[in-house]
């Protein structure tokens, strides 16, 4: 029988059994710590992530490698080790290029749920966009580089039958990559690859025809991801004042005009809302021009073309609050997804190579009325100040509307788990 120890965390005490993995420990004692590379069958733990950080017995250590033992003291929900968490997730985000509503492992990474759990919305680091190579070179397996976090999952835990590795470490430092043995790749039974598949933690090891086998809503984390805490109600204590109307102008950019049609997703409740808003330049009242100034402006779409910039711009000017709501106004988005490719290559691609064009109708269009192409697309935040994001692909309605009533009147708001979503 396992002995029993007494340890803290957080101030409270615990009596657990001894030699237990401090993660699994605070888990079964409703105590979350955060955690990617740890898997609890693989002995020893990888310890490479270092988002479980914690202060144990007055140190930062990583709590996936602790077992727990007598006097054991933890710091777990300390607002700097907080921080130093998300800031570690967030970097994981910024150094690949991690862009989940087209990615098949959404709704069942890791990463991604580490991302909601973590509250994380942007990061604070600037985007790396590298270029890694997408290895499609075996027969089953894709190696999407790009997403690797290096955890070490997949090398140490992926064998064939007769004990040879699959997948390797290659390179060195930061040129560090997972490579994949397309010889011993092809020896693992189709159940094997798959399950390479499912122990890594983002979308990195894909297995053709497997990744997207659930539709979203029916994918692990849909499933599990309900941390009471985020679905609570909120309880205001405020009472309702009366509200004074305001003015809203919206604009679609560099976007695919899915976060106008979640604004609208608000149905019967937009008819409250327009007794208190009125909508000046937007897409849903076809004003081309501001006739008033604006309490607030809601951009979609980051900006791609010169005609962006001016729009964006205008509305700065117009507006007294500018808010981004969803990724690609946030950070680019999909539309981004040409920055790591030179623009002649993308014009190349688009115009002159392309497959489905009439015979005889390769041409780069090009006129003075045209806007111009920039060089990349930017984040509206880079081109003007922006003083709120919204996070999501789209956002939900839900989301979008809490935020705005919370800028324009105040009201205290708080996002349900389920309405903070990418897919
Ligand atoms: S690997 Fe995960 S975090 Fe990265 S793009 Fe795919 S779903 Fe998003
Ligand atoms: S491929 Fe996946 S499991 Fe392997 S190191 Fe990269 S993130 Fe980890
Ligand atoms: S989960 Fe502990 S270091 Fe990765």
């Amino acid at each position: 029988m396992a002995k029993h120890v007494n340890i803290t965390i957080d101030g409270r005490s615990f009596l657990v059994d001894e030699g237990k993995n401090l993660v699994d420990v605070a888990r079964e004692n409703g105590i979350f710590i955060p955690s990617l590379c740890y898997f609890d069958h693989i002995e020893p733990p990888l310890g490479t992530c270092r988002t479980c950080t914690c202060k144990i017995n007055g140190k930062f250590g990583p709590a996936c490698t602790e077992k727990v033992s007598e006097g054991l003291t933890v710091e777990v929900n300390t607002e700097e080790l907080k921080d130093s968490r998300k800031a570690l997730v967030e970097m994981m985000f910024a150094e690949g290029n991690h862009i989940c509503p087209s990615c098949e492992k959404s709704g069942n990474c890791d990463l991604q749920h580490m991302g909601y759990e973590l509250g994380i919305s942007h990061s604070r680091f600037p985007h790396l966009f590298k270029d890694r190579v997408i290895d499609y070179n075996s027969q089953r397996m894709v190696m999407e580089h790009n997403r690797c976090i290096k955890c070490l999952r997949c090398v140490v835990e992926v064998f064939t039958d007769d004990g040879k590795r699959v997948f390797n470490y290659q390179s060195r430092g930061h040129e560090t990559y997972v490579g994949l043995d397309y010889e011993q790749e092809a020896r693992l039974t189709h159940e094997q690859a798959v399950n390479a598949m499912n122990i890594c933690p983002t979308g990195a090891i894909i297995v053709r025809g497997e990744s997207i086998s659930k539709p979203f809503g029916d994918r692990k984390f849909d499933l599990t991801s309900r941390r009471e805490d985020f679905d609570e109600k909120p309880k205001s204590t405020k009472k309702p004042g009366k509200k004074t109307p305001k003015v809203i102008g919206t604009v679609s950019l560099a976007g695919c005009f899915g976060c106008h049609m979640s604004l609208l997703d608000i149905d019967t409740e937009l008819l409250d809302i327009v007794k208190l808003v009125s909508f000046n330049k937007s897409p849903l009242t076809d004003f081309k021009e501001f006739t008033t100034r604006c309490d607030i402006g809601i951009i979609e779409g980051g900006c791609c073309n010169d005609e962006n910039v001016e729009t964006l711009r205008k509305f700065r000017e117009n507006c007294d609050v500018l808010v981004s709501v969803g990724e690609c106004a946030i950070w680019g988005g999909l539309p981004s997804m040409r920055n790591m490719i030179p623009l002649g290559e993308c014009l190349e691609e688009a115009f002159l190579n392309c497959v489905t064009n009439e015979t005889g109708s390769n041409v780069v269009p090009y006129d003075v009325d045209l806007p111009k192409l920039l060089d990349r697309v930017y984040a509206c935040s880079e081109i003007v100040k922006i003083d709120y994001n919204i996070p999501g692909c789209p956002p939900d309605a839900q989301h979008i509307w809490k935020a705005v009533k919370n800028i324009l009147w105040g009201e205290e708001f708080s996002v349900l788990y389920s309405e903070f979503k990418y897919d």
